[in-house]
Protein backbone atom coordinates (compact mmCIF):
# COMPACT_ATOMS: atom_id res chain seq x y z
CA UNK A 1 0.00 0.00 0.00
CA UNK A 2 2.40 2.47 0.78
CA UNK A 3 4.15 1.59 -2.15
CA UNK A 4 1.47 2.57 -4.22
CA UNK A 5 0.60 5.89 -2.31
CA UNK A 6 4.07 6.94 -3.07
CA UNK A 7 4.21 5.98 -6.85
CA UNK A 8 1.11 8.39 -6.64
CA UNK A 9 2.72 11.60 -5.44
CA UNK A 10 5.23 10.46 -7.50
CA UNK A 11 3.14 10.94 -10.53
CA UNK A 12 1.54 14.03 -9.33
CA UNK A 13 4.46 15.76 -8.87
CA UNK A 14 5.67 14.75 -12.19
CA UNK A 15 2.69 15.90 -14.02
CA UNK A 16 2.73 19.03 -12.04
CA UNK A 17 6.17 19.61 -13.13
CA UNK A 18 5.19 19.31 -16.61
CA UNK A 19 1.84 21.38 -15.80
CA UNK A 20 4.46 24.28 -14.49
CA UNK A 21 6.59 24.16 -18.03
CA UNK A 22 5.95 27.03 -20.19
CA UNK A 23 4.43 24.94 -23.04
CA UNK A 24 3.13 21.65 -21.98
CA UNK A 25 2.52 19.61 -24.63
CA UNK A 26 -0.33 16.86 -25.49
CA UNK A 27 -1.10 14.08 -27.36
CA UNK A 28 -5.01 13.21 -27.01
CA UNK A 29 -6.88 9.89 -27.71
CA UNK A 30 -10.44 9.01 -27.40
CA UNK A 31 -13.91 9.50 -28.81
CA UNK A 32 -16.50 11.62 -29.24
CA UNK A 33 -15.79 12.94 -25.54
CA UNK A 34 -12.50 14.37 -26.83
CA UNK A 35 -13.26 14.69 -30.89
CA UNK A 36 -12.06 18.22 -31.75
CA UNK A 37 -12.99 17.71 -35.38
CA UNK A 38 -11.46 14.42 -36.65
CA UNK A 39 -14.48 13.27 -38.16
CA UNK A 40 -14.93 16.28 -40.12
CA UNK A 41 -12.01 14.45 -42.41
CA UNK A 42 -13.65 11.57 -42.62
CA UNK A 43 -16.02 11.27 -45.82
CA UNK A 44 -17.96 8.37 -45.05
CA UNK A 45 -18.50 8.76 -41.08
CA UNK A 46 -22.02 8.97 -39.73
CA UNK A 47 -20.39 10.08 -36.19
CA UNK A 48 -20.39 13.93 -37.18
CA UNK A 49 -21.68 16.80 -35.37
CA UNK A 50 -20.70 19.31 -38.06
CA UNK A 51 -24.21 21.15 -38.05
CA UNK A 52 -26.37 22.68 -35.80
CA UNK A 53 -26.60 22.92 -33.22
CA UNK A 54 -23.53 21.55 -32.11
CA UNK A 55 -21.32 24.41 -31.14
CA UNK A 56 -24.05 26.83 -30.49
CA UNK A 57 -21.83 27.76 -27.39
CA UNK A 58 -18.50 27.63 -29.19
CA UNK A 59 -16.65 30.72 -29.39
CA UNK A 60 -18.16 31.98 -32.52
CA UNK A 61 -21.36 29.58 -32.46
CA UNK A 62 -20.47 27.38 -35.05
CA UNK A 63 -20.18 23.55 -35.29
CA UNK A 64 -16.52 22.61 -35.32
CA UNK A 65 -17.34 18.65 -34.79
CA UNK A 66 -17.43 18.90 -31.30
CA UNK A 67 -19.96 16.54 -29.73
CA UNK A 68 -20.75 19.50 -27.83
CA UNK A 69 -22.78 22.46 -27.61
CA UNK A 70 -19.23 24.85 -26.27
CA UNK A 71 -16.13 23.23 -25.18
CA UNK A 72 -14.65 19.35 -24.29
CA UNK A 73 -13.10 18.67 -20.94
CA UNK A 74 -9.91 18.75 -23.37
CA UNK A 75 -10.56 22.03 -24.62
CA UNK A 76 -11.25 23.71 -20.63
CA UNK A 77 -7.60 21.34 -19.48
CA UNK A 78 -5.97 23.31 -22.27
CA UNK A 79 -6.66 26.62 -21.17
CA UNK A 80 -6.08 25.88 -17.69
CA UNK A 81 -2.63 24.65 -18.80
CA UNK A 82 -2.37 27.81 -20.69
CA UNK A 83 -2.07 26.11 -24.45
CA UNK A 84 -4.43 26.30 -27.51
CA UNK A 85 -6.57 22.82 -27.69
CA UNK A 86 -4.80 20.50 -29.54
CA UNK A 87 -6.04 20.62 -33.55
CA UNK A 88 -7.39 17.71 -34.36
CA UNK A 89 -4.28 15.21 -35.64
CA UNK A 90 -6.26 14.66 -39.47
CA UNK A 91 -6.42 19.03 -39.87
CA UNK A 92 -2.45 19.31 -39.69
CA UNK A 93 -0.80 15.81 -40.01
CA UNK A 94 1.60 17.31 -42.45
CA UNK A 95 2.31 20.31 -40.64
CA UNK A 96 6.03 19.51 -38.50
CA UNK A 97 5.67 22.70 -36.26
CA UNK A 98 1.97 21.78 -35.43
CA UNK A 99 2.50 18.10 -34.90
CA UNK A 100 5.50 18.97 -32.06
CA UNK A 101 2.64 21.43 -30.59
CA UNK A 102 0.53 18.31 -29.97
CA UNK A 103 -2.40 16.72 -31.41
CA UNK A 104 -5.75 15.39 -31.06
CA UNK A 105 -6.64 11.83 -32.82
CA UNK A 106 -9.71 11.62 -30.64
CA UNK A 107 -13.02 10.66 -32.76
CA UNK A 108 -16.33 9.75 -32.44
CA UNK A 109 -17.47 6.27 -32.35
CA UNK A 110 -14.45 4.63 -31.74
CA UNK A 111 -12.72 2.69 -28.88
CA UNK A 112 -11.01 -0.03 -27.42
CA UNK A 113 -12.04 -3.04 -30.17
CA UNK A 114 -11.57 -2.24 -33.82
CA UNK A 115 -15.05 -3.34 -34.39
CA UNK A 116 -16.84 -0.61 -31.96
CA UNK A 117 -19.22 2.02 -33.73
CA UNK A 118 -18.87 -0.53 -36.95
CA UNK A 119 -21.98 0.91 -38.01
CA UNK A 120 -20.26 4.49 -38.17
CA UNK A 121 -18.82 3.68 -41.77
CA UNK A 122 -15.72 5.53 -40.45
CA UNK A 123 -13.90 6.50 -37.03
CA UNK A 124 -10.51 5.98 -36.24
CA UNK A 125 -10.13 3.30 -33.34
CA UNK A 126 -8.18 3.29 -30.65
CA UNK A 127 -5.98 1.43 -33.04
CA UNK A 128 -5.98 3.55 -35.76
CA UNK A 129 -5.47 6.72 -33.53
CA UNK A 130 -1.81 4.87 -32.31
CA UNK A 131 -0.77 4.53 -35.82
CA UNK A 132 -1.34 7.89 -36.66
CA UNK A 133 0.64 8.66 -33.05
CA UNK A 134 3.56 6.26 -34.72
CA UNK A 135 3.64 8.44 -38.03
CA UNK A 136 3.42 11.69 -36.11
CA UNK A 137 6.98 10.19 -34.31
CA UNK A 138 7.90 9.20 -37.78
CA UNK A 139 7.66 12.46 -39.34
CA UNK A 140 9.30 14.50 -35.75
CA UNK A 141 12.14 11.94 -35.97
CA UNK A 142 12.72 12.82 -39.30
CA UNK A 143 12.68 16.40 -38.86
CA UNK A 144 14.92 16.28 -35.06
CA UNK A 145 16.71 13.52 -34.90
CA UNK A 146 16.20 10.06 -32.87
CA UNK A 147 16.97 11.24 -29.27
CA UNK A 148 15.71 14.43 -29.63
CA UNK A 149 12.41 12.75 -30.79
CA UNK A 150 12.28 10.21 -27.72
CA UNK A 151 13.05 13.40 -25.56
CA UNK A 152 10.15 15.50 -26.84
CA UNK A 153 7.92 12.47 -26.04
CA UNK A 154 8.82 11.13 -22.81
CA UNK A 155 8.19 14.80 -21.57
CA UNK A 156 5.08 14.97 -23.46
CA UNK A 157 1.50 14.52 -21.68
CA UNK A 158 -0.83 11.93 -23.26
CA UNK A 159 -4.22 11.58 -22.25
CA UNK A 160 -6.36 8.86 -23.23
CA UNK A 161 -10.24 8.78 -23.17
CA UNK A 162 -11.56 5.01 -24.66
CA UNK A 163 -13.88 2.74 -23.72
CA UNK A 164 -18.01 3.98 -23.51
CA UNK A 165 -18.07 3.47 -27.26
CA UNK A 166 -17.34 -0.24 -26.57
CA UNK A 167 -20.45 -0.53 -24.60
CA UNK A 168 -22.76 1.88 -26.17
CA UNK A 169 -21.76 1.35 -29.92
CA UNK A 170 -20.91 -2.76 -29.16
CA UNK A 171 -21.69 -4.99 -25.96
CA UNK A 172 -24.69 -3.17 -25.08
CA UNK A 173 -26.35 -3.34 -28.56
CA UNK A 174 -27.75 -6.73 -29.08
CA UNK A 175 -27.75 -6.76 -32.85
CA UNK A 176 -24.03 -6.75 -32.64
CA UNK A 177 -21.79 -10.22 -32.02
CA UNK A 178 -19.92 -9.20 -28.96
CA UNK A 179 -22.71 -8.77 -26.94
CA UNK A 180 -23.87 -12.55 -27.87
CA UNK A 181 -20.21 -13.68 -28.26
CA UNK A 182 -18.76 -12.71 -24.53
CA UNK A 183 -20.06 -12.71 -21.10
CA UNK A 184 -19.52 -9.29 -19.32
CA UNK A 185 -16.34 -10.81 -18.17
CA UNK A 186 -15.30 -12.30 -21.14
CA UNK A 187 -15.87 -8.60 -22.61
CA UNK A 188 -13.95 -6.81 -19.32
CA UNK A 189 -10.96 -9.17 -20.33
CA UNK A 190 -10.72 -8.97 -24.03
CA UNK A 191 -11.36 -4.69 -23.01
CA UNK A 192 -8.12 -4.40 -20.85
CA UNK A 193 -5.57 -7.43 -22.87
CA UNK A 194 -6.29 -5.24 -25.72
CA UNK A 195 -6.13 -1.97 -24.25
CA UNK A 196 -3.02 -3.42 -22.42
CA UNK A 197 -0.91 -4.00 -25.81
CA UNK A 198 -2.22 -0.12 -26.95
CA UNK A 199 -0.61 0.85 -24.18
CA UNK A 200 2.55 -1.03 -24.61
CA UNK A 201 2.40 0.28 -27.74
CA UNK A 202 2.43 3.81 -26.86
CA UNK A 203 5.53 3.29 -24.71
CA UNK A 204 7.03 1.48 -27.00
CA UNK A 205 7.10 5.17 -28.89
CA UNK A 206 8.13 7.11 -26.43
CA UNK A 207 4.85 8.15 -24.04
CA UNK A 208 5.82 7.85 -20.18
CA UNK A 209 3.40 10.33 -19.09
CA UNK A 210 -0.60 8.74 -19.11
CA UNK A 211 -3.43 10.19 -18.04
CA UNK A 212 -6.03 7.24 -18.78
CA UNK A 213 -10.05 7.98 -17.99
CA UNK A 214 -11.93 5.33 -16.98
CA UNK A 215 -15.35 5.62 -18.15
CA UNK A 216 -18.36 7.00 -16.59
CA UNK A 217 -21.52 5.63 -15.33
CA UNK A 218 -23.13 5.18 -18.79
CA UNK A 219 -26.13 3.30 -16.86
CA UNK A 220 -27.52 7.18 -16.34
CA UNK A 221 -26.89 8.74 -19.75
CA UNK A 222 -30.06 9.42 -21.22
CA UNK A 223 -30.00 6.96 -23.84
CA UNK A 224 -29.63 4.45 -22.04
CA UNK A 225 -32.26 5.64 -19.12
CA UNK A 226 -34.98 5.49 -21.96
CA UNK A 227 -34.55 1.68 -21.88
CA UNK A 228 -35.52 1.23 -18.36
CA UNK A 229 -39.38 1.28 -17.35
CA UNK A 230 -39.59 4.56 -15.34
CA UNK A 231 -36.23 6.77 -16.77
CA UNK A 232 -33.87 5.31 -13.80
CA UNK A 233 -30.62 4.61 -14.06
CA UNK A 234 -29.77 0.61 -15.65
CA UNK A 235 -27.97 -0.80 -12.36
CA UNK A 236 -26.69 -3.51 -14.12
CA UNK A 237 -24.41 -1.41 -16.92
CA UNK A 238 -23.48 1.11 -14.29
CA UNK A 239 -22.27 -2.21 -12.10
CA UNK A 240 -20.28 -3.28 -15.27
CA UNK A 241 -18.62 -0.17 -15.74
CA UNK A 242 -17.26 -0.43 -12.19
CA UNK A 243 -15.52 -3.72 -12.81
CA UNK A 244 -14.47 -2.42 -15.93
CA UNK A 245 -12.92 0.99 -14.01
CA UNK A 246 -11.29 -1.38 -11.47
CA UNK A 247 -9.71 -3.56 -13.85
CA UNK A 248 -7.98 -0.94 -15.46
CA UNK A 249 -6.94 0.61 -12.18
CA UNK A 250 -5.06 -2.55 -11.71
CA UNK A 251 -3.98 -2.54 -15.36
CA UNK A 252 -1.95 0.59 -15.15
CA UNK A 253 -0.48 -0.09 -11.07
CA UNK A 254 0.87 -3.03 -12.99
CA UNK A 255 2.10 -1.31 -15.95
CA UNK A 256 3.83 0.87 -13.34
CA UNK A 257 5.65 -1.67 -11.70
CA UNK A 258 6.56 -3.53 -15.46
CA UNK A 259 7.42 -0.42 -17.10
CA UNK A 260 10.88 1.64 -16.21
CA UNK A 261 9.91 5.50 -16.38
CA UNK A 262 6.20 5.21 -16.74
CA UNK A 263 3.82 7.44 -15.28
CA UNK A 264 0.73 6.40 -15.77
CA UNK A 265 -2.02 7.90 -13.81
CA UNK A 266 -5.57 6.57 -13.64
CA UNK A 267 -8.27 9.26 -13.76
CA UNK A 268 -11.26 8.14 -11.82
CA UNK A 269 -14.52 10.24 -13.64
CA UNK A 270 -16.92 7.65 -12.22
CA UNK A 271 -17.70 9.29 -8.94
CA UNK A 272 -17.40 12.63 -10.10
CA UNK A 273 -19.75 12.91 -13.04
CA UNK A 274 -22.44 10.01 -10.90
CA UNK A 275 -22.52 13.13 -8.26
CA UNK A 276 -23.27 15.68 -11.14
CA UNK A 277 -26.22 13.32 -12.01
CA UNK A 278 -27.60 12.77 -8.56
CA UNK A 279 -27.31 15.82 -6.98
CA UNK A 280 -27.62 18.65 -10.24
CA UNK A 281 -28.52 21.28 -7.49
CA UNK A 282 -25.58 21.07 -5.96
CA UNK A 283 -24.26 22.17 -8.58
CA UNK A 284 -26.15 24.55 -10.11
CA UNK A 285 -28.13 22.15 -12.86
CA UNK A 286 -32.02 21.79 -12.67
CA UNK A 287 -32.23 18.39 -14.80
CA UNK A 288 -29.86 15.65 -15.23
CA UNK A 289 -31.90 13.01 -16.44
CA UNK A 290 -33.02 13.67 -19.97
CA UNK A 291 -31.25 15.97 -22.40
CA UNK A 292 -31.39 19.54 -23.18
CA UNK A 293 -31.70 18.88 -27.13
CA UNK A 294 -34.28 16.33 -26.78
CA UNK A 295 -32.47 13.67 -28.35
CA UNK A 296 -32.46 11.05 -26.01
CA UNK A 297 -34.54 8.26 -28.59
CA UNK A 298 -33.08 10.22 -31.88
CA UNK A 299 -30.63 7.89 -34.11
CA UNK A 300 -26.71 7.53 -32.16
CA UNK A 301 -28.48 9.74 -29.56
CA UNK A 302 -27.42 13.07 -31.52
CA UNK A 303 -29.08 16.25 -31.67
CA UNK A 304 -30.43 16.90 -34.52
CA UNK A 305 -30.91 20.37 -36.93
CA UNK A 306 -34.49 20.03 -36.33
CA UNK A 307 -34.42 19.33 -32.84
CA UNK A 308 -36.08 21.32 -30.26
CA UNK A 309 -33.42 22.75 -27.54
CA UNK A 310 -34.28 23.59 -23.57
CA UNK A 311 -34.50 27.07 -23.15
CA UNK A 312 -31.50 27.16 -20.57
CA UNK A 313 -28.75 25.25 -21.92
CA UNK A 314 -26.36 25.82 -18.58
CA UNK A 315 -29.26 24.09 -16.05
CA UNK A 316 -29.20 20.73 -17.97
CA UNK A 317 -25.87 17.78 -17.15
CA UNK A 318 -26.67 16.28 -20.86
CA UNK A 319 -26.50 17.87 -24.55
CA UNK A 320 -27.77 15.27 -26.22
CA UNK A 321 -28.59 12.14 -24.89
CA UNK A 322 -24.17 10.62 -24.45
CA UNK A 323 -22.39 13.94 -24.26
CA UNK A 324 -22.81 16.40 -20.67
CA UNK A 325 -22.88 20.05 -21.80
CA UNK A 326 -20.64 22.60 -21.89
CA UNK A 327 -21.51 23.53 -18.56
CA UNK A 328 -21.08 19.99 -17.13
CA UNK A 329 -18.03 19.95 -18.71
CA UNK A 330 -16.66 22.95 -17.26
CA UNK A 331 -17.38 21.45 -13.36
CA UNK A 332 -15.96 18.42 -14.79
CA UNK A 333 -12.57 19.70 -15.89
CA UNK A 334 -12.21 22.00 -12.94
CA UNK A 335 -12.56 18.92 -10.50
CA UNK A 336 -10.71 16.42 -12.46
CA UNK A 337 -7.91 19.36 -12.61
CA UNK A 338 -7.17 20.19 -9.13
CA UNK A 339 -7.05 16.49 -8.54
CA UNK A 340 -4.57 15.88 -11.11
CA UNK A 341 -2.41 19.05 -10.61
CA UNK A 342 -2.89 20.46 -7.64
CA UNK A 343 -3.36 17.51 -4.77
CA UNK A 344 -0.35 17.40 -4.28
CA UNK A 345 1.42 17.47 -0.93
CA UNK A 346 2.08 21.48 -0.13
CA UNK A 347 5.53 21.60 -1.25
CA UNK A 348 4.21 20.79 -4.68
CA UNK A 349 4.36 24.14 -6.75
CA UNK A 350 0.75 24.84 -7.97
CA UNK A 351 0.23 26.12 -11.62
CA UNK A 352 -0.81 29.75 -11.36
CA UNK A 353 -4.24 30.72 -12.24
C1 LIG B 1 -7.11 -3.53 -35.54
O1 LIG B 1 -6.71 -2.64 -36.57
C2 LIG B 1 -5.33 -2.31 -36.54
C3 LIG B 1 -5.01 -1.32 -37.64
O2 LIG B 1 -6.05 -0.53 -37.99
C4 LIG B 1 -4.50 -3.55 -36.71
O3 LIG B 1 -3.13 -3.21 -36.61
C5 LIG B 1 -4.87 -4.56 -35.64
O4 LIG B 1 -4.18 -5.77 -35.88
C6 LIG B 1 -6.35 -4.82 -35.63
N1 LIG B 1 -6.67 -5.68 -34.51
C7 LIG B 1 -7.44 -6.74 -34.62
C8 LIG B 1 -7.66 -7.54 -33.38
O5 LIG B 1 -7.97 -7.05 -35.67
C1 LIG C 1 -36.82 13.53 -14.80
O1 LIG C 1 -37.10 13.70 -13.43
C2 LIG C 1 -38.27 14.48 -13.19
C3 LIG C 1 -38.44 14.66 -11.69
O2 LIG C 1 -37.26 14.79 -11.02
C4 LIG C 1 -39.48 13.82 -13.76
O3 LIG C 1 -40.64 14.62 -13.57
C5 LIG C 1 -39.28 13.57 -15.26
O4 LIG C 1 -40.35 12.82 -15.77
C6 LIG C 1 -37.98 12.82 -15.50
N1 LIG C 1 -37.74 12.77 -16.93
C7 LIG C 1 -37.42 11.66 -17.56
C8 LIG C 1 -37.22 11.75 -19.04
O5 LIG C 1 -37.28 10.59 -16.99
Amino acid sequence: MPMSKQLFVTCVFSLAAIALAAKPVTYIFGDSLTDVGNNNFLQYSLAKSNYPWYGIDYSGGQATGRFTNGRTIGDIISAKLGITSPPPYLSVSQNIDALLKGVNYASGGAGILNDTGLYFIQRLSFDDQINYFKKTKEAITTKVGEEAANKHFNGAMHFIGIGSNDYVNNFLQPFLADGQQYTHDEFVELLISTLDHQIMRLYQLGARNMVIHGIGPLGCIPSQRVKSKQGECLKHVNEWILQFNSNIQKLINTLNHRLPNAKLIFADTYPLVLDLIDSPSTYGFKVSNTSCCNADKSIGGLCLPNSKLCSNRNDYVFWDAFHPSDAANAILAEKFFSTLFTSAPSAAPRPSP
